[in-house]
């Protein structure tokens, strides 16, 4: 695919995580959540298709992947934590667009559990925050998601604070269509400087440019140039 970047022209590369994280029960089952993968699978695409390099640490059950982008499947939280961390260091830019699993089961059975005891308790522990366990990273930026009911706005700037990001992109949940999957959905973008912009009824692909132009516009006047 031919780039439409010439080289030292704001290539990037850029780290991209997708879809849902699962936290094993047992064999069979498992913890997880509606994610899809088509939001950070969109942004995976549109950025190669922009000349950036792309690596895409996706968890399970998502779509086809771009061509041309690198793809490191994960399954669980902390495969996710382990993939970031070894990944992060040769990019410029993290995209964390997955939604990982806040708990896991505190002791997982190797062997499938069986019905038979009215109540049956399972204990969870809170798996770590990958962007916080970052913490401050001079020379990349750092993109979070949120995924909120109500208090967009102030969701979005207590994430940006407190997992030190440079933008959160903020996407609604509760309205008349679903955010998940392949609806058109409305964002909220904050960035480090409090610039807000709000979009409304756009398909995820569309939102992909959107973000990678605000990514970009980030880079020109951060911490670092190419
Ligand atoms: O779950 P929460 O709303 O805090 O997620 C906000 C951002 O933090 C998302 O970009 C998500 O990928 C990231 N996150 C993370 N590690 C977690 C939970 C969320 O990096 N354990």
């Amino acid at each position: 695919m031919k780039s439409r970047l010439r080289p030292g022209s704001g290539r990037m590369s850029l780290l991209v995580t997708a879809g849902s994280t699962r936290e094993k029960i047992d064999p069979v089952r498992f913890i997880s959540n509606y994610s899809t993968g088509v939001f950070g699978y969109e942004i995976a695409r549109e950025a190669k298709k922009r000349g950036h390099r792309v690596t895409l640490i996706s968890g399970p059950a998502c779509p086809e992947p771009p061509p041309g982008v690198k793809v490191v499947e994960v399954e669980s939280a902390l495969d996710m934590g382990r993939a970031v961390k070894k990944h992060i260091k040769k990019c410029d830019c993290l995209i964390m667009a997955a939604a990982v699993s806040d708990w896991r089961a505190a002791s997982p059975s190797k062997r499938k559990i069986k019905r038979g005891r009215k109540n049956k308790k399972l204990e969870l522990v809170e798996n770590p925050d990958i962007l916080r366990g970052l913490g401050k990273m001079e020379k990349k930026i750092l993109v979070g998601f949120a995924l909120e009911t109500e208090r967009l706005a102030d969701n979005a700037a207590e994430k940006l604070k407190k997992k030190n990001l440079d933008l959160v992109v903020a996407n609604k949940i509760g309205g008349k269509t679903s955010p998940f999957g392949r609806n058109p959905t409305e964002i909220l973008m904050l960035d480090r400087f409090g610039n807000k912009s709000i979009l409304r009824n756009r398909t995820k692909r569309e939102l992909a440019g959107v973000i990678l132009d605000k990514v970009s516009e980030l880079k020109l006047d951060n911490k670092f140039s190419v």
